[in-house]
Order: C-alpha cells, then structure tokens, then sequence
C-alpha cells in the first residue's frame, strides 16, 4: 500500500525525493504541484479552526533563536536518541526502535539465546520485565530499556543490514538537534540551532503576545513552521523526516484549571481529522502511561491514524504545566509571571499543547483517501479527498476542441478561478480525463457539450459518486462556493 502511495505521489506531483537526480537525501521530501495545494489546504484548515476564534492568536516566530532557549527547554541535555553502530558494516541504529528491523523469528531465536547466559541477579529482572510484558516485541524493547540487560541482549543480536552477530558498539546518546553558525566565524560562541519545534518560539514570546493582544487567560498562540532533527533512523515516507512542518498551539491556562482545557483540547483535535474526513475507526487516543511521560508532562496522549504499517502518532497533547515558563523565567531572568486581576494575584501558566505534524498529518490525509475501485469492468483509483482539503477544486472540460465548445469552456474558467484552483483540460477521451481527476482528487469536473450551446448548460460529476447533474453555466459559481464549504 504505501508503495502504491509512494508511486502515485510521483507520477501525479503530490510529493518528490529531495534532490532526487543526485540520488536523493535521506528524510528530506519535496512537495510537488499537487502536494503543495493540498498541504497549503491542511495548514489551513487548521489555522481556520485553531485562530479563528475569540481566544487564540497567531505568530509566526523565527527558525533559529538564541541558544539559551534550548538549554532552558532541555533540548541540548535531553534531546536525544541511543544509538549503536554495527562494528562490521558501520550502519546506525535507534536502540530503542531495533526491534523494529528484526523479524519475530529472529527476536525469539536472540532472547532463547540471551536467556541462557544470565546470572541469578540479571535472571531476577528479567523475570520481573516478562511479568509486565507478555508479548514478544514489548519483551524485546524492555530488555533493551535496560542498561547492563541490553548489552547481554546485543551480543546474540545480528545487524538487521550485515547479518553480522554481537558486534554493535555501546549505545551512545545522540543529540537530535542540526547545529550551524551565525555569522562568518565558526565557532562554540557562535553555535545555533535549528529548531527541532516550533513550540518554544511560542513559549519566548508568551509575555509579547500577552502585552499585545491584552487576551487574558485561558488563552492560546497558534503557529505553522517548519522543524529540523537529525533523525538516527528517517522511514516510512513521510512518518519520520529530518525536515517537517509542525502546527502547535499551545493555551495558557490557570493551573487549577489545567484537566478541563487538556480533556476539552484533546476532543477538540480528534474531531477536526474527523470533520476533515477520517474515519473514527482510523482514529485513536494513546494515552502515555505515567511512567512514561516527557520530562515536562504532567499527562499527555497521542492521536493515533491507523498507517498501513500499524498504529502511529500524527498529534502529541501535552500538560506541560509550568513547566517551560518556569524554565524560560530561570534562564533569562525575565518574569513569565501573569497577573490574574480576578483573584488579584500572580503565577505562572500551565500550558496544554496541541501540536500536530503538517507533514504526518499530509500523510495520514494521502492513505485515507486512496481507494481503489472497479467500474464498468475497469479499475479506477481515486483519491477521496474533502473538498476542503482536495488540491484541485473543479476541472473544466470542452468535449470537443471545436464548435465554439473551448470558448465557452475559457469562459467559465475564468470566472471560476479567482475563488478557487481549476484545472482545464482539453485533451483526450473525456472518460480518461476523468479518471486523471479522480487520481488528483479534484471532487468537480464540469464538461461542456453539445447542448451547452443550445442552452447554456454544463453538465458537473461529482468525483465519489460519479454522478451528473446539468446546471446553468449562470448558477456553476454559487453552486461550487456552497459545495466547497
Ligand atoms: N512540541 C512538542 C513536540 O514537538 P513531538 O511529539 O515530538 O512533540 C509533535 O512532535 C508532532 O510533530 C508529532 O505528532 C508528529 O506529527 C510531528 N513530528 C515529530 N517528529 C517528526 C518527524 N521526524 N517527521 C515528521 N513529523 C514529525
């Protein structure tokens, strides 16, 4: 399935290799003429439903900022991944996600193998793991989790690239962040960071945006950018990039308050992928266990899509509580403080995060509307998108390329084209047109005919249904403004 994503994104422009005529880079994609209308289309749904509202704002923060900010945020102590090296091929891998790369056959030949050679003390937890965990996999990660079990646990292990046995290094942490300079000189004094997220551009400019605005809590800053990290292991197209967009929100509340907004924002967000045309089945929470929480999070879950490849996240909602104002207090001796004139009092705000991967979520949208179908004996793919989202919104045929049948067609295109994205095409059976339509996703196709010019009727196809109606080429515009709605 994902190969068939895969091809169709090339052949119809939806998403390219980066730089692919120098044999691409890894985890760096290239949105093409489809894919930019219809990740344009997502950021801007989402920018609709998160600032257009009486209490949120919007900002738009730069990529690279002071460095301070990231040892506050603890990205430069806590950003990273383990990481092991096999000695013989050099390959690299997330320590954390190996299992991943091993079949089930393997994994249980490693732990038969590993389980042989244990002393009673490392017995003694081991039993305690498999207590907890009873399948396989989870097995496999929780022994890894664990320093002096995992290198035991690595010495039966084969490279998922070489094959070779037992040779890994040591996990290392590896900081996630791409370094560069500013300015001509390269170096320490000089380090910056690109952005690994958007979100602390939002918590530094609490207090501007605040001041400005004079919102007063609860309130939120909404903001679409694009985030780096140097991922050890990039995989599944567009799931883990090293350059992504992200669109965060993050809402300062009071902190008594903190458990209605986090439960009221996490049914607010399920419900836009739903609105936007993802099944509720495709969809789910997971909620972090406790002990598994980020260093900042009191409690958090992950909107869930299902992928072809499983379950996987596209939205993290966090309880960060005052966590990153606290910390940005600290370290730039600014007050975050917020006064609260109803109690007449000083604090500083817990925040709940909302913070949805543009590029994830691009994906998610990309698997849910491809579908396959047959009709009248044919196979025709097409992409289901929401009319909202769809990069192409109407598509204007002539059926002929004569008999006055293009002028019209010119005609209707461009009293359409201020207030939407229309696609004319005059070439070929219009059966095949359609079914190139059908393939971008364009939800209208409007086909001028014979009896155009005797009444000025056009016929439009609805994508999904395939139907036909004749309409007035007079009432077509106020037709597809209400439909795109
Ligand atoms: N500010 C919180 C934060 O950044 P995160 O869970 O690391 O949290 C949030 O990231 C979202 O960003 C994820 O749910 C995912 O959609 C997207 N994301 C994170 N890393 C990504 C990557 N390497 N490639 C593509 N999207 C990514």
């Amino acid at each position: 399935m994902i190969e068939k994503i895969v091809s169709l994104s090339k052949r119809r422009g939806f998403v390219f290799q980066s730089s692919e005529i120098y044999g691409g880079l890894n985890g760096c994609w290239d949105y093409g003429p489809l894919g930019v209308e219809l990740l344009k289309n997502i950021k801007e749904e989402w920018w609709k439903a998160m600032t257009y509202r009486e209490d949120v704002e919007g900002l738009d923060a730069s990529i690279l900022m002071h460095p301070k900010v990231w040892e506050a945020s603890g990205h430069i102590a806590n950003f990273t991944d383990p990481m092991i090296d096999c000695k013989q091929c050099n390959a690299r891998f997330r320590l954390d996600t190996l299992g991943d790369a091993i079949s089930e056959k393997k994994k249980k030949k490693i732990i038969r193998a590993f389980e042989e050679n244990l002393s009673e003390e490392n017995k003694n937890k081991v039993d305690k793991i498999y207590k907890i965990h009873s399948e396989l996999d989870e097995r496999f990660e929780a022994i890894l989790e664990n320093k002096e079990l995992s290198l035991k646990l690595l010495g039966e292990a084969n490279c998922p690239n070489c094959g070779t046995k037992g040779e890994f290094t040591e996990p290392r942490n590896f900081n996630l962040m791409f370094k560069t300079f500013v300015g001509p000189v390269e170096s320490d004094d000089n380090i910056v960071y690109l952005r690994p997220e958007t979100a602390q551009g939002i918590f530094v400019n609490f207090m501007n945006v605040q001041n400005s605005s004079r919102q007063k809590l609860p309130f939120g800053i909404a903001q679409i950018g694009k985030a780096f990290r140097n991922e050890i292991n990039t995989k599944n197209f567009l799931f883990r990039t090293r350059e992504f967009e992200q669109m965060e929100m993050q809402y300062f509340v009071k902190p008594t308050d903190d458990k209605k907004h986090y439960d009221e924002w996490k049914e607010r967000r399920i419900s836009w992928y739903k609105a936007l045309g993802i099944s509720g089945e495709k969809l789910r929470f997971h909620d972090h266990p406790s002990d598994k929480l980020a260093h900042y999070a009191k409690e958090a879950t992950d909107v869930e899509y299902e992928f072809p490849f499983g379950w996987g996240e596209i939205e993290g909602i966090h309880n960060r509580t005052d966590f990153d104002l606290s910390k940005h207090q600290e370290y730039s001796t600014k007050s975050q403080q917020y006064f609260d004139d109803e109690i007449k009092e000083k604090y500083i705000p817990y925040i709940i995060e909302t913070s949805a991967g543009a590029s994830r979520s691009f994906m998610a949208f990309l698997i849910n509307a491809y579908n396959e179908e047959e009709v009248n004996g044919e196979e025709r793919v097409v992409m289901k998108f929401h009319p909202k989202l769809a990069p192409i919104k109407v598509a204007i045929f002539p059926l002929v390329n004569k008999d006055g049948m293009p002028e019209i067609a010119r005609e209707i295109e461009s009293e359409l084209r201020p207030y939407m994205k229309v696609f004319y095409d005059s070439k070929g059976a219009v059966g095949r047109r359609y079914r190139r339509q059908d393939e971008a996703g364009t939800p209208y196709c409007i086909t001028i005919d014979n009896q155009t010019l005797e009444d000025r009727t056009v016929t439009i196809r609805e994508r999904d249904t395939m139907e036909q109606q004749r309409v007035q080429i007079d009432e077509l515009l106020q037709l597809l403004i209400n439909r795109l709605k």
